[in-house]
Parts: C-alpha cells; sequence; structure tokens
C-alpha cells in the first residue's frame, strides 16, 4: 500500500517572514490531516526557520535544490550534507532547473546519487516539453530521463518521483487525469524494469502541473497517481490544505 504525499514546491517565493507567516497559516489544518505525507518546500533561506515551526508536526520540510559535491569551493551552493541536518526531502531535475540552469541528464544523475547518500530523499521530476508532447515523444522522453537520473542508483527505497509535464507547470493547463495516468502507468513500468515489479508497486509517483483544489480530485482518482507535486497552489493557505484534505478522502 502506498501512503499518498503532496508536496508543495514554493519555488522562488517567499520572504523569511512570508514563510513563517504561510507555515503558520496552513500547519494546524494540515496537521489534522492524515493518510498523507503532506511535505512543504521553501527556499533555502527559509528552511531552518520553518523547521522550527514544523518540530512536533506531521509535516515534513524539503529542500527545492542541492549540488552534488559535499562541501568546497562551489560559492552559492547548497551541499546534501547541509540540506540532510535541516530536511527529509528534495526535489531534483524540476523542468525550470533544465530549462534555465542547464541541468543535464548527468548532472540529475549526480544530485539524485548525492542525495540518497545523504539520507535524503529526491523527489525527482520528469516531463515532456510541449513541442515533444505533440510530436508523440511523451513516452521516449520521460523514459530517457527517468534511465539518465537513475543510472547507477541501486535501490528506490527512499525515492519519489513526479511527472510533471513542462507544459501544464504554471500555465493553468493541466493535463487531463487520464493523460497523467497514462504516462505515470508508463512510469510504473519502466520502473519494474529498471528494477523489478515489488519495487514498481511501492514506489510514489506524483502528478504536478496546475493543480488546484478544483481539478486535484481528478488526479487522485486515478489508481497510479499517488498525489502532487503542487506549485503555485501551494502558496495559498486554503488551496494546499484543501488539496491535501480531498486527497486524504479520495485515497483513503
Ligand atoms: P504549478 O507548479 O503547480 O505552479 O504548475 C508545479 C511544479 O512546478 O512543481
Amino acid at each position: 500500500m502506498r501512503v499518498p504525499m503532496i508536496a508543495g514546491n514554493w519555488k522562488m517565493n517567499t520572504t523569511v517572514v512570508e514563510a513563517v507567516k504561510l507555515v503558520r497559516e496552513v500547519c494546524p489544518e494540515l496537521d489534522r490531516i492524515d493518510g498523507v505525507v503532506k511535505v512543504v518546500c521553501p527556499p533555502f533561506i527559509s528552511l531552518t526557520a520553518v523547521k522550527k515551526l514544523l518540530k512536533g508536526s506531521s509535516i515534513k520540510l524539503g529542500a527545492q535544490n542541492l549540488y552534488f559535491e559535499e562541501k568546497g569551493a562551489y560559492t552559492g551552493e547548497i551541499s546534501p550534507l547541509m540540506l540532510a541536518d535541516l530536511c527529509q526531502f528534495v526535489i531534483v531535475g524540476h523542468s525550470e532547473r533544465r530549462q534555465y540552469f542547464n541541468e543535464t541528464g548527468e548532472i540529475v544523475n549526480k544530485k539524485v546519487i548525492a542525495a540518497l547518500k545523504s539520507g535524503l530523499t529526491p523527489i525527482l521530476c520528469v516531463g515532456e516539453s510541449l513541442k515533444e508532447n505533440e510530436a508523440g515523444r511523451t513516452a521516449d522522453m520521460v523514459t530517457g530521463q527517468l534511465k539518465d537520473a537513475l543510472a547507477g542508483v541501486d535501490s528506490l527505497r527512499d525515492l519519489v518521483i513526479a511527472y510533471e509535464p513542462v507544459w501544464a507547470i504554471g500555465t493553468g493547463r493541466a493535463a487531463t487525469g487520464e493523460q497523467a495516468e497514462r504516462t505515470i502507468g508508463l512510469i510504473r513500468h519502466n520502473i519494474s524494469i529498471l528494477y523489478n515489479k515489488e519495487t514498481a508497486e511501492r514506489t510514489l509517483v506524483l502528478y504536478g502541473g496546475s493543480v488546484t483544489a478544483d481539478n486535484v480530485a481528478e488526479f487522485v482518482r486515478q489508481p497510479e497517481i499517488d498525489g502532487g507535486l503542487v506549485g503555485g497552489a501551494s502558496l495559498k493557505a486554503d488551496q494546499f490544505v484543501s488539496i491535501v484534505r480531498q486527497t486524504s478522502e479520495i485515497k483513503r
């Protein structure tokens, strides 16, 4: 049995003061909802403050990125060792990082390996662009990204996958439940080939891309979809709480 997950990716939003305010708003509500793993991923600089607020609650903390080296002369970077003290999850391979920061499959792979080595659980993002989608290359792209990211990774025990079609991120144009279900089914099939059936059945695979309180039910009703990676709507307390609550009720 997979326990569903909703993770909020705050991206480059919220000052420390705003992050604290948002957590204070969502935390008591979220804490009352069970049957869902609840994760918030604020910007690096707010991790310490948010960690303090989440102490004793059921809400988990994640970072949005990491560098693959443990320490050294890498000005401006944050290492897995630094994060392992602060949080449990880390988003890796988000399409915005692939697109704006030139993260290749090889870099994503190094980050996944570094995160796992430090005891962090990567939330590995894969997804095709609009052009690739229209050319019927979704399966190829997602399969390739998975293979690249997981090269040399022996066990998926502590890894979550998020299928995020690039054309659905921040656009208000979400995939349909059926589209997401099909691709996530394919992801699970790939995992069973790369690892085994048991691993495929155990691994959480989320959908991300314009998930809101209005459409989350369409996704989490699908048997292969284990929850969501939520961007914009995770910044609105009432939306995020509603997304988590609906997921808990539907997946019960
Ligand atoms: P969105 O972002 O919900 O704002 O589309 C999702 C994500 O990028 O993780």
